[in-house]
């Protein structure tokens, strides 16, 4: 794994376990030694500068889409936020849980298809959380996983998402990754280390994307672009777009109109018959 950006990624697609994202074996290897790599270093940065921009109180009702080990979650619930933490991943689901903070509640699923119910005050995605690491590299479908966490917002709510700058991805390309021009995905093969000192090879797929593209997601998922910003793990701030950065940090809010479906289940915001976390 790549020490500024947060990636994906088994041997390969193909053989991966039927029905399962490809992060799954990843997450499966590496467990809680995830948490050694440097771009998770960040988090109390990144949680102050997220509270402010989505503009989150105690009691805030929060969506972590992709939340990994729970990083985000569990610092958002320690400032008083009722978090709803989703990942495609079991192990990082209960790495996430273990004794976790009063208001975060973990469960698995995919960010295509959110197991909960709408109404969240903000939802957060964050170093590819889903958006931006495709199930199938050959065609993202990070419209259906915006589509999908837009859905999950109550009119005027706040979504935070990351995704790698296509920019950054090519001007800094490196011998082991092989970016396609026709997906915007690039292959990365790095080796990842696990806690116990063991090391395993795998291929790390991100879909990359101008600021353009997220206006133009953004826009049709019904959401309002309040930013766009270059920024670093551990160092968001509001930065113009540049070439110079590696993650782009989207700053958007559910229109009243949106034509989006609402999904199912878990959570959710502020009607008094949702199960809170
Ligand atoms: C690089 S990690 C980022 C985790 C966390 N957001 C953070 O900042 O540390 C990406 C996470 O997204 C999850 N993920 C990837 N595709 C997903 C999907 N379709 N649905 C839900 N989670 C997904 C992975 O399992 C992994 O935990």
């Amino acid at each position: 794994m790549s020490g500024s950006a947060a990636p994906g990624g088994s041997s390969s697609p193909g053989d991966r376990r039927t029905g399962a994202h490809w992060f799954e074996d990843l997450a499966d290897f590496v467990g809680p030694a995830y948490l050694r790599y440097s771009f998770t270093k960040g988090t109390d940065q990144e949680v102050g500068f997220l509270v402010d921009a989505l503009g989150l109180s105690k009691g805030s009702h929060v969506l972590d889409v992709g939340c990994g080990p729970g990083r985000h979650a569990r610092a958002l619930a320690a400032r008083g936020c009722k978090v709803v933490g989703v990942d495609i991943a079991e192990r990082f689901v209960r790495l996430a849980a273990d004794g976790a903070p009063r208001g975060a509640a973990f469960v698995r699923g995919d960010a295509r298809r959110l197991p909960v119910r709408p109404a969240f005050d903000a939802v957060i995605s964050l170093c590819q959380g889903g958006f931006g690491l495709p199930a199938d590299p050959s065609a993202p479908d990070d419209d259906s996983v915006l589509d999908a966490m837009a859905a999950a917002l109550r009119p005027g709510g706040r979504l935070a998402l990351t995704a790698f700058s296509s920019y950054f991805l090519v001007r800094h390309l490196e011998d082991s990754d092989t970016f396609e021009a026709s997906t915007g995905v690039n292959l990365e093969r790095t080796t990842v280390k696990d806690g116990e000192g063991g090391e395993s090879e795998f291929d790390l797929w991100t879909a990359c994307y101008t600021p353009r593209e997220l206006r133009m997601l953004a826009a049709a998922a019904g959401l309002r672009v309040l930013g766009l910003w270059s920024v670093t793990p551990g160092a968001y701030d509001r930065r113009s777009p540049d070439m110079e950065h590696p993650e782009l940090l989207l700053l958007g809010e559910r229109v009243a109109s949106s034509r989006l479906p609402e999904g199912p289940q878990v959570g959710g915001g502020s009607s008094p018959e949702r199960r809170r976390p």
